[in-house]
């Protein structure tokens, strides 16, 4: 297998991480490491666990993603998602690696009118947000060949999710109460690790915002779950998110704009309601293990 053609996933036991470890085979040599491996918070271990491997790109799945978490762990949070993100694209840059770092549509502060492109200001609310934008900065100017993938609002089979909790909560009542006034687009983490893949085989360097098409509230979310599940007689009450008082500012507007990532892989990213389809037939296959929580 040619040098070129070796892969690190980074946080390969997350949600995105486990896609890509699906997706990414077969093209690449794929080499997958979770936190037991590699603690990126470690500059020194992540540095000669990457020189030992010599990939050609490491792709960075891996985060602090507990949102109302972070607000009460600062320090953790801008370890991973800020020096923990510095930390790989420093060793990247020692053995000539590309690197693919994940971050989010967080990084906004959501009172936008029109969807958030690349070049727009970012200006975080929350901790979550803030260790994510600063982990952009640390891996833009610490590496040039680099791609930063803006994201929202990820399901998948292997992790927490909304799909997953709604589908939960409506499996134990008949009238459930979910936030109206905040937008954003459901995103299935199978399809960005197949966009990610996408994104590999050009030369793109530097940010790009990548979503499935289309938006919603999660009111709104929450009714095309049901629906695609089939659930018909559990209702659905819009509520205004200062009911629910959580630890971290969520961004009321999140949308980002993908037409750059058209332009780049001549791709478009299908419909969230197609994907949130698929991922409900996927799931009723599967035999998942299911938390609570959106982010
Ligand atoms: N989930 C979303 O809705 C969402 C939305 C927008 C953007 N994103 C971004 O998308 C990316 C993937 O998110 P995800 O939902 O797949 O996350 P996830 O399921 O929480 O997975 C993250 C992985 O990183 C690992 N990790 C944590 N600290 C680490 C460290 N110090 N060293 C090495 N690994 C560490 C975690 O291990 P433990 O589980 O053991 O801690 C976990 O396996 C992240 O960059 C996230 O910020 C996510």
């Amino acid at each position: 297998m040619a040098a070129d053609k070796k892969l690190l996933v980074i946080g390969s036991a997350g949600m995105l991480g486990r896609d890509l470890m699906d997706v990414l085979p077969g093209r690449w040599q794929v080499m997958g490491a979770d936190i037991h491996e590699v603690d990126i918070t470690d500059p020194g271990r992540t540095e000669l666990f990457i020189a030992d491997r010599k990939p050609s790109a490491v792709i960075n799945a891996a985060a602090r993603t507990d949102v109302d978490g972070c607000e009460s762990d600062l320090e953790g949070a801008f370890a991973v998602n800020a020096h923990g993100a510095g930390n790989i694209a420093r060793a990247c840059g020692s053995i000539g690696a590309r690197m693919v770092h994940v971050s989010t549509d967080y990084v906004f502060d959501g009172l936008a009118r029109k969807p958030y492109r690349e070049g727009d200001p970012p200006n975080p609310q929350g901790v979550y947000g803030k260790s994510k934008r600063l982990g952009e900065e640390e891996v833009a100017k610490t590496l040039q060949e680099h791609i930063i993938v803006r994201t929202s609002w990820l399901f998948g089979m292997h992790g927490r999710n909304f799909v997953d909790t709604i589908l939960r909560a409506a499996s134990r009542t008949k009238r459930l109460e979910v936030v109206g006034d905040q937008r954003g687009s459901p995103t299935y983490s199978r399809d960005l690790a197949e966009a990610i893949a996408r994104l590999l085989l050009t030369n793109y360097r530097g940010i790009v915002h990548v979503v499935n098409s289309g938006s919603c509230s999660w009111y709104e979310y929450a009714l095309a779950i049901l629906d695609s599940a089939e659930i018909p007689d559990v209702k659905v009450e819009e509520i205004t998110s200062d009911r629910l008082s959580r630890p971290a500012p969520r961004p009321p507007f999140s949308l980002l704009d993908c037409s750059l990532y058209e332009k780049i892989t001549g791709a478009r990213m299908r419909p969230w309601r197609d994907a949130v389809g698929e991922y409900i037939k996927e799931r009723g296959k599967a035999a998942v293990s299911v938390g609570s929580v959106h982010r």
